[in-house]
């Protein structure tokens, strides 16, 4: 008698790995919607975060002599602002570093942390006067240069730490970093107004 050929079925998935595969797909979809979530609450949040930003400046003296020796005096206008409505920001380790033909010529600091209320804004004034710098011929370049195209620029770099306590929530914290370039008219001290934000674009 011949023998009945069975022909196996094949294996039938087994139903661990169907549920597997659902928990896999929650799982993915899960993650894209916290994704999402995030997202959007970053885009939300994230322009009303602290932002510092120069919003004026001076350069009231800009002298050089023939001998090579300049002398001049920067004022810096800075503001903190706190666009949160619900909580007031705290800003500590506040140093910005300003910059002359690459090198460093003063440190802008506060003295200790400072509060900013809800919806609004603090102001320093930095006043910056120089020692009487001795250029050396590179820099003498520099400086006649500027001086032909009445531009003269500086530097301006650093950041500072700024904080939010929300209630229960703890705080969020944040760094605001500066690095921009400050131009003035080199004839009457007026400042170039150009983009000098840590908000991001
Ligand atoms: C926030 O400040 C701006 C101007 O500083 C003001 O016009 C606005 O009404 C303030 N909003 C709240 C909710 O206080
Ligand atoms: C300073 O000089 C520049 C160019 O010479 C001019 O455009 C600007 O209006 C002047 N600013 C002031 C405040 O006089």
């Amino acid at each position: 008698m011949p023998k009945k050929l069975v022909s196996t079925p094949p294996p039938r998935t087994h139903f661990l790995w169907w549920l597997a595969a659902i928990l896999c797909t929650i799982l993915t979809v899960a993650i894209i919607i916290a994704g999402i979530v995030i997202f959007i609450g970053y885009m939300v949040i994230h322009p009303r975060v602290p932002v510092i930003s120069v919003v004026d400046a001076y350069l009231p003296h800009f002298n050089y002599d023939q001998a090579g020796v300049l002398v001049m005096q920067v004022n810096i206008l800075v503001r903190s602002k706190n666009d949160n409505m619900k909580a007031h920001a705290r800003f500590s380790n506040f140093n910005l570093e300003l910059f002359f033909d690459g090198s460093r010529i003063a440190v802008l600091s506060t003295a200790s942390p400072y509060e900013v209320k809800k919806n609004s804004s603090v102001d320093f004034n930095y006043e910056y006067t120089s020692d009487s710098m001795p250029l050396n011929p590179s820099q003498m370049n520099h400086v006649d240069e500027s001086l032909k195209k009445d531009q003269v620029s500086f530097e301006l770099k650093g950041g500072v730490r700024a904080q939010w306590k929300v209630g229960v929530l703890g705080s969020f914290k944040f760094s605001c970093h500066l690095n921009c370039q400050l131009q003035f008219h080199s004839s009457n001290g007026s400042y170039i107004p150009r983009r000098c934000s840590s908000r991001s674009k």
